[in-house]
């Protein structure tokens, strides 16, 4: 079996390495020898063994009947998109590791891979190494999942896990996350939470079969996240975590990305560095969770060559399902119910009998070394009454949500 190769990246350089360093046992589960014909880069690789295979001009992949898997691994939505595209007419399966792709063109490409009789396959697009996506369309079939929430970039959690833990410094650690090969080619995308946002979006279409906007799904990213934000946590014995969530209840589904509290006995608190984790709830399974590492040459390499092993396995044959077009409606996320820490700035005793008032059963929150302000703990509202009550405060410097 014949693929090529589109990107000598962070991922590209793994995906080759794992089929090197691994191909003796994944010539025995593909039951064939997988051979990178060609790799297309916009650089060369002078004195390095992958030169010979390097190509700049895609039409010489697409064109070379040999090649049977194209494995996207540039990044982009264009000109991956197209290529993809390309392949999938011409009777090429691919494997992409491209959420920001398979978030905006998902349902399009796995239409034109069914109608042509191949396969659009992308489990390294959600979670890195961890098997998520198949789990969710091949092992829970027998379950209608209502909810997942989890950890899904590993950049921002190696960033709050270090930032928390050991005080590091935000623009420090999000070199260091760079340096480690963790973060996007534009790292905003991690910080500002679009990158954990694109993921929601898949899991959601697929636990759902409709395609979800992802420019619909509320995000919030790290970057307003700040070390007195953690001594609050601290002081309520909580962690802070940036959860992407999806649920459906009474039949309604709701999506969002923000940074959250999280007390201990919550599973996804003791997930830290690069590792990521889905919790899973299914209406018989229960709740169940996935944990590996979420980002990073290698793991993410072997969920591609996964993919790449499940396509030589069962050629031309539909593996997944996922998603169709028909959009899913989401609802407003002003009606989903939660607690709020929210810090205020002024006098606790000139203010706590209006806030109790109003946000109801409040805990008062005064973390050692904060002067000048203090936070509140409020009891269950729903995000459009919290801010509705809000807005008569301009005393309040920032919110963070907790999850139960
Ligand atoms: P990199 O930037 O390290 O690698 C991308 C490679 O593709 C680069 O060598 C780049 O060349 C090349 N490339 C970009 N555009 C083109 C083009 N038009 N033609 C040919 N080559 C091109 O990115 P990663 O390997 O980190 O990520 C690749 C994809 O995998 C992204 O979609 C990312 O979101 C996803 N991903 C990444 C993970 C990670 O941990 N890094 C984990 C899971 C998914 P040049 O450098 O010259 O621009
Ligand atoms: N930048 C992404 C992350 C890569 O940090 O999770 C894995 O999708």
């Amino acid at each position: 079996m014949k693929i090529a190769v589109l990107g000598y990246g962070t991922v590209g350089s793994g995906v080759v390495e794992v089929l090197e360093r691994n191909q003796e046992i994944i010539s025995q589960r593909a039951g064939d020898v997988i051979e990178v014909k060609y790799v297309l880069d916009l650089r060369d690789f002078p004195g390095q063994k992958i030169q010979e295979k390097i190509v700049h001009d895609y039409d010489v992949i697409l064109n070379d009947e040999e090649i049977e898997i194209v494995v996207e691994v540039m990044g982009g939505v264009e000109p991956a998109n197209t290529f993809v595209k390309k392949a999938l007419l011409a009777g090429k399966s691919v494997v992409s590791s491209n959420k920001a792709l398979v978030a905006k063109c998902g349902a399009d490409l796995l239409k034109t891979a069914r109608s042509n009789h191949v396969n659009f396959l992308f489990e390294a697009s959600v979670g890195g190494g961890i098997p998520i996506l198949r789990a969710l369309e091949s092992s829970l079939t027998g379950d209608e999942i209502e909810a997942v929430t989890g950890i899904l970039n590993g950049t921002t959690n190696y960033m709050m896990t270090k930032m928390f833990y050991e005080g590091a410094d935000y623009e420090e650690v999000l070199k260091e996350a760079q340096a480690n090969g963790y973060a996007e080619a534009d790292p905003t995308a991690d910080v500002e939470g679009y990158d954990a946002c694109r993921k929601i979006a898949i899991l959601t279409s697929i636990i759902s079969g409709k395609m979800v906007d992802f420019e619909e799904i509320y995000t919030e990213g790290i970057s307003k996240i700040t070390v007195e934000d953690m001594k609050y946590a601290q002081a309520l014995g909580m962690t802070i975590k940036l959860l992407a969530e999806c649920k459906k209840e009474d039949g309604k589904w709701y999506a969002s990305v923000a940074p959250c509290l999280l007390g201990q006995e919550h599973p996804l608190s003791s997930v830290h560095d690069v590792f990521n984790a889905v919790c899973v709830r299914g209406n018989m399974l229960g709740d169940a969770m996935f944990y590996g590492s979420g980002a990073g040459k290698l793991p993410t390499a072997s969920a591609v060559v996964a993919d790449i092993v499940a396509e030589v396995k069962n050629p031309h044959t539909d593996i997944m399902n996922f998603w169709t077009e028909e959009k899913l409606q989401l609802e407003d996320r002003l009606t989903s119910s939660k607690r709020f820490l929210v810090r205020m700035t002024g006098v606790q005793a000139e203010m706590a009998e209006k806030i109790r008032e109003d946000f109801g059963e409040v805990t008062f929150i005064n973390p050692e070394g904060i002067q000048g302000e203090f936070g509140v703990l409020t009891s269950v509202m729903t995000e459009g009454e919290y801010e509705e009550k809000a807005k008569v405060y301009p005393q309040i410097c920032h919110m963070i949500r907790v999850e139960e």
